[in-house]
């Protein structure tokens, strides 16, 4: 009975992971959204679908709800010392795209290193005592935080997403280190370039590519794993 929980669950990615896990029965689904007092239908309409789903709210830019989402999640599962099998932090933001190195704002980039890189650091935080020997916890990153492949691009939008991208990557090689005595796998993941608000409809990839092969390579992880930085097809990605 396999325990996963998603953040930014109530469209894009997030949904997308709801979608192909509720699909079956054997699996618990803890699905956060930033707030439950929104249109929610398309998430709580997979409640139907088999799997045990639980949507709860956690707003990933704000420390104090990543706290009340911490004890809830206890709440549910009946104990801080029940496992979490599989914590996805999905959640994230590019609010402005068109900002480059020579117009960012500190605004921007405090925003999206609260929200890209915060987030996913408290998560890990506030749900430690859950992450147990085999838990894997997936950062969801993009090819836009890779140094190598920017420099390939010659790219010079998105310049404050790309640098918390970046922070959020050395974040997963130091939660690795940080819990690799409890055998934690800790990875990041590039989902592609995928068809949703943020990927616009120039995009590449349908969802269900882009989240079946993600899955796949979650599920396949070994403890030697931890620390890797990986596509959503489970090639591996230069830093
Ligand atoms: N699509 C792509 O091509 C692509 C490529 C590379 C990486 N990614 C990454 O993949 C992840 C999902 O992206 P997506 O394409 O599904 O984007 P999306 O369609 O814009 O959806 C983003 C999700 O994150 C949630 N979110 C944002 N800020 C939040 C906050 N403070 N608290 C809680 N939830 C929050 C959104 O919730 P609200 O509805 O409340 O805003 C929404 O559910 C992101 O981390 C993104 O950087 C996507």
């Amino acid at each position: 009975m396999p325990l996963f929980i998603i953040t930014g669950a109530n469209r894009g990615l997030g949904l997308e992971f709801v979608r192909q896990l509720s699909a079956d029965s054997s699996n618990t689904i803890i699905a956060a959204t930033r707030s439950l007092s929104r249109n929610l239908s398309a998430l709580e309409s997979h409640k139907s679908n088999g799997a045990n789903l639980h949507i709860l709210e956690c707003d990933t830019g704000s420390q104090d709800s990543i706290t009340a989402f911490g004890k809830q999640v206890s709440s549910v599962l009946g104990g801080s010392d029940k496992k979490v099998d599989f914590l996805l932090n999905n959640a994230g933001i590019n609010y402005t795209p068109k900002q480059t190195s020579l117009t960012m704002t500190p605004d921007s980039l405090q925003n999206h290193i609260n929200v890209n890189v915060m987030g996913p650091a408290k998560m890990v935080q506030v749900l430690e005592s859950h992450l147990q020997d085999g838990s894997v916890v997936m950062n969801m990153t993009s090819g836009l935080g890779s140094l190598a492949y920017l420099r390939t691009k010659d790219s010079t939008d998105c310049t404050t997403y790309s640098i918390s991208k970046a922070a959020l990557n050395m974040l997963t090689v130091h939660q690795s280190i940080a819990l690799k005595s409890k055998s934690v796998v800790v990875v990041c993941v590039d989902p592609g370039w995928v068809k949703t608000d943020m990927g616009g409809p120039g995009a590449v990839l349908e969802q269900e590519e882009s989240i079946g092969g993600m899955l796949k390579c979650l599920r396949g992880l070994k403890s030697g794993d931890s620390g890797r930085f990986f596509q959503y097809d489970g090639a591996e990605r230069e830093w």
